[in-house]
């Protein structure tokens, strides 16, 4: 990770405490462990197998009425989490963010009522440009937790998340077994990426 923020990124383990602390004084942190490993990997392969079988479509950016296909602005494919072609490690992920969606609600009163998540893999020079998460037709999203399934990525291959944030930036890698959570409010982008990047985005809906 590097650093060119006044404040560093916190880190906790999957533990909505800490994660609602986190949020509500610096906005973001890291996740660490989480999905756990062994379900990290299960992810990575359905969504490979998804890949490869086709089932992934280009992600379109905009509200509803003026969606439209920009790969050179956002060029990951992606398939929703609740599509009954994905495993049985995608409904299991759904119900940990569940946990985590009503855990929120106790600990700081979001109001959160939904969770939806899709898997998405962005290909060797595409990227996602700086911007802010809204629902398709609305701004209901309110926390962003993006879940990372890239073994040994190594610094030159790119794809760093970058999350501005107190006027300056932070980057995280796309490690698997690591989830970066956010307020949906904050701007971001995807760097353009070198190898193929697997990842599961997924929003807390009010
Ligand atoms: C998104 C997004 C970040 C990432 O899908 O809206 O910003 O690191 N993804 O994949
Ligand atoms: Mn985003």
């Amino acid at each position: 990770m590097s650093h060119s923020d006044t404040y560093s990124l916190p880190r906790t383990a999957f533990a909505p405490e800490s994660i609602a602390e986190a949020l509500a004084q610096h906005g973001a942190c890291l996740i660490e462990g989480f999905p756990a490993p062994a379900h990290s990997e299960q992810l990575r392969t359905d969504l490979q197998h998804l890949a490869a079988e086709g089932q992934l479509k280009p992600a379109a950016i905009g509200r509803a009425g003026s969606h439209q296909e920009r790969s050179d602005l956002r060029g990951d494919n992606t398939l929703w989490l609740d599509d009954p072609r994905c495993s049985k490690a995608a409904e299991d992920y759904l119900t940990q963010l569940d946990t985590l969606r009503s855990a929120l609600n106790r600990l700081l009163f979001l109001g959160l009522k939904e969770v939806e998540a899709h898997y998405a893999l962005y290909s060797p020079g595409t990227r996602y440009t700086r911007h802010r998460d809204r629902f398709r037709d609305s701004d209901t999203r309110v926390v962003t937790l993006v879940s990372y399934l890239n073994p040994e990525w190594q610094a030159d291959d790119g794809g760093q998340l970058r999350l501005y944030r107190n006027g300056g930036h932070i980057d995280v890698y796309p490690h698997i077994s690591t989830s970066l959570c956010f307020l949906s409010e904050l701007e971001h982008e995807v760097l353009p990426t070198h190898r193929d990047r697997l990842s599961i985005a997924a929003w807390l809906r009010r």
